[in-house]
């Protein structure tokens, strides 16, 4: 039978691919998943509703209760939030999507983040697009403002920021942030800004584009937030103008999500805060372990990350880090090679930290050993 030549000219996640090749009891620090129990309110929250017989559709743009809280907890942000600038949606990959969807007509070329997050390129594609890769570069990984600028065409109508950054685990600085929404304004373009890991930055603070709904619609999610990446339920924030052609969408894609989870997270929305220090202080601590175990390393290397739960160090074999991350599977130890993410992220290995540190501890072991014994006989 026939497959879309849209859907024919994108490849399997790369992300994927490594997880599937795991053994069972492999050291798994290829998927950005936290491995902390939900928030407990989350839990009873969605057990209840599914009890009490919330398991019909709802509202498209998702519960008003929820789309009000989560407005709450964003206007930290941009007081101006309302919950009609919010729609939850069956998580951050299909509010991207259907972003995608919402603003990119046939011809029209989108700006990627390279290393990035591997969905944004695929999704301009199904939507009927093309895609451009812009560098992440400096030890930072910040947005690379030449690169962008050189590669902004007649065609382009849209750049894709992620921050924090899945792989790099970078924050976006006030500078670049400033940087970007100077070129958005001189070259009309809209910002798609995927700010699912807004959650987790350890130094410095979150620069959001939720000030700047004018020209931006900004992705987050629960998954990462609320440790339900099976939950599937994030959400997007967009100005009034657009809010309507999302809700279209969304309509299309899926009618409603999914009830009971949205009662879920409202349930525990009041007390996410304290919920999401101890997650940092646990994320912290592993993300201190992570980069000290790698720095130990001879001929590996990583600036600490300051967001996100993902370590990408460079290290300086001449090997594809395809190869070595094969080599890491046979070993033991699954991740995933810089490559995934784009042409700009060979060179590197991602590894998530959101795994316990004995994990992560065993993990680093064997990423030293491997490592070491490749580079006796390479070099
Ligand atoms: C940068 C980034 N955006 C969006 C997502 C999507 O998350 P979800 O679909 O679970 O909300 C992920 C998941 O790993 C991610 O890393």
């Amino acid at each position: 039978m026939k497959v879309s030549q849209r859907l024919d000219s994108i490849a399997m996640s790369g992300i994927r691919k490594m997880f599937d090749m795991a053994s069972p009891d492999s050291i798994n620090l290829g998927l950005g998943e936290p491995d902390l129990s939900p928030p407990r309110k989350a839990i009873d929250g969605m057990t209840l509703a599914a009890e009490n017989g919330l398991n019909k559709y709802g509202p498209t743009a998702g519960i008003p209760e929820l789309r009000e809280a989560v407005a709450k907890k964003y206007s930290a942000y941009w007081s101006g939030l309302k919950g009609k600038n919010v729609m939850i949606t069956p998580s951050g990959s299909s509010a991207l999507l259907e972003v995608a969807m919402t603003i990119i007509d046939p011809g029209d070329n989108i700006l990627v983040p390279s290393p990035g997050f591997v969905i944004y390129g695929p999704h301009a594609k199904l939507a009927g697009g093309t895609f451009t890769e812009y560098r992440m570069s400096g030890p930072g990984f910040q947005p690379d403002i030449d690169d962008i600028q050189s590669k902004i065409g007649k065609n382009t109508t849209a750049i894709v920021i992620n921050n924090p950054s899945n792989p790099t685990g970078s924050v976006l600085d006030e500078e670049t942030h400033k940087a970007l929404l100077d070129i958005a304004q001189d070259k009309d373009l809209m910002i798609v800004a995927d700010e699912v890991y807004d959650s987790f930055i350890y130094e410095g603070k979150h620069n959001s584009f939720l000030p700047y709904l004018d020209r931006s619609i900004v992705v987050g999610g629960f998954s990462k937030m609320m440790a339900v990446t099976g939950w599937r339920m994030g959400f997007l924030m967009a100005g009034d103008d657009m809010m309507d052609a999302l809700i279209k969408m969304q309509y299309h894609l899926c009618a409603s999500p999914n009830m009971p989870a949205m009662y879920g997270a409202l349930a525990a929305m009041p007390d996410i805060e304290s919920y999401l220090n101890d997650a940092r202080a646990i994320f912290r601590r592993r993300r201190d372990l992570i980069v000290r175990r790698i720095n130990e390393i001879e001929g590996m290397h990583i600036e600490p990350p300051k967001g996100a739960f993902y370590a990408f160090p460079e290290y300086d074999l001449d090997i594809k880090s395809a190869d070595l991350a094969m080599e890491l599977i046979k070993n033991g130890l699954v991740c995933t090679p810089g490559s995934a993410f784009g042409s700009y992220g060979e060179g590197h290995l991602r590894f998530s930290y959101a795994a316990d540190e004995e994990k992560i501890s065993k993990g680093m072991d064997i990423l030293a050993s491997v490592y070491t014994k490749l580079r006796k006989e390479r070099r």
